[in-house]
């Protein structure tokens, strides 16, 4: 299915204070260069602010994160879980239309969106509450046929319960999610034929189930007054104004957590002495230009680690040429360092030695790739 921007966009986007803190939270679980790995959990958050994702909250994220618009586009258009245009403000119905639930009734669930809600996926219905699209497996194949509703499943759906459900969702009820014909979990629909004992010891929900009826937010939309939710992975909640604490924030080339080594950041720090508090580089600005030489600016771009929005910083520094980058100390690194969003990218992506091969007019691997069109890995 085309998924792509709705035409009618709204002005701007800003994260609540709350969300924004909880936004600044999440880029700290990362190492630092890492931070783009945000992208999902943020746009995640800015969707349930507002309900879909809207361009400018995709450029806004794209911004926090440091990253080219199309970068954050390219994973918003991806995944069903991001809304490209507005959905019903109570609930907007996923279901399931892949081999398992297309043979178990999936077709006749459709049938009673088109007829309850709207004709067509991502209409909203005539009173804006309910929208519904169909969407690929989402792996609850043994309880087919099945609808994602909010944030929860509902398996084992008839058109019947279905209609139901809708009729409750409208009333202003949320439908227990789960198995709708009593199934516990994937078992047997025709009932256990092993570990029989198992079916008289537990409990009435399954885990899953059980977790959806005590939070509640199947359809709720978080609203950032979760705080405790904001640092889970260093075990703290915010600080009372609702910002996550000083110590959320990872230290330079040190890991996010004490799980959290990635291969590449314990590499780095047996191969080279990572920057550190007690050991501070002094910083000196390198020479930088007023504007490009005569002969015009290089493609910054072609040194990886570098896309459009560090091209256009570099260049706002007075940065436009191979040379520049390939003369610099590791005092005048430092100076750069602390300008750009984010701490570190310089020594990770090694520009130094890419910016001297390009400025000798020689290729990097990177570079060649780029030239060719083919596929670099920022
Ligand atoms: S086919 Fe529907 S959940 Fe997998």
């Amino acid at each position: 299915m085309l998924r792509r921007l709705h035409p009618d966009q709204p002005d701007g986007f800003a994260f609540s204070p709350a969300n924004l803190a909880w936004a600044e939270a999440q880029i700290t679980k990362y190492p630092e260069g890492r931070q783009a790995s945000a992208i999902i959990p943020l746009l995640w958050r800015a969707q349930e602010q507002e309900g879909w994702l809207t361009r400018p909250a995709i450029e806004a994220v794209a911004e926090m994160l440091d990253l080219a618009y199309i970068r954050a586009l390219e994973v918003a258009s991806f995944y069903f879980m991001f809304q490209l245009q507005p959905v019903g403000s109570v609930a907007h119905i996923q279901i399931c239309g892949t081999t398992s639930c297309m043979i178990c009734g999936a077709e006749d669930l459709v049938a009673v969106c088109r007829e309850k809600i709207a004709p067509k996926p991502h209409q909203l219905s005539a009173d804006g509450t309910m929208s519904w699209e169909e969407v690929e497996c989402l792996g609850a194949c043994a309880n087919a046929p099945m609808a994602q509703i909010g944030k929860d499943y509902y398996e084992d759906l008839t058109a019947e319960r279905f209609a139901e459900m809708l009729d409750e969702l409208a009333a202003g009820k949320v439908p227990t999610p789960g198995s709708q014909i009593g199934r516990f979990a994937s078992e047997p629909a025709s009932g256990l034929t092993s570990l029989k004992e198992f079916d008289s010891g537990h409990t009435k929900y399954n885990a899953s189930v059980q977790l959806a009826a005590d939070i509640g937010d199947t359809i709720k939309r978080i609203d950032g007054t979760e705080v405790p939710l904001i640092t889970p992975w260093q075990g703290k909640a915010a600080n009372a104004d609702g910002k996550p604490s000083a110590a959320a924030k990872p230290a330079a080339a040190a890991p996010a957590d004490a799980t959290g080594v990635v291969k590449q950041a314990a590499q780095a720090q047996s191969t080279a002495k990572p920057p550190s508090a007690s050991d501070p580089v002094d910083e000196q600005e390198p020479a930088m230009l007023s504007a490009a030489r005569s002969d015009g600016a290089d493609d910054l771009k072609l040194l990886k680690g570098v896309g459009p929005k560090l091209e256009q910083t570099l260049n706002a520094l007075g940065v436009y040429h191979f040379d520049q980058i390939a003369d610099w100390t590791e005092a005048e690194v430092a100076w750069v360092d602390t300008r750009l969003k984010f701490k570190g990218r310089i020594e990770r992506d090694g520009w130094i030695d890419q910016a001297r091969t390009l400025a000798d007019g020689g290729e990097t691997e990177f570079s060649k790739a780029k030239q060719k069109g083919g596929k670099t890995e920022q």
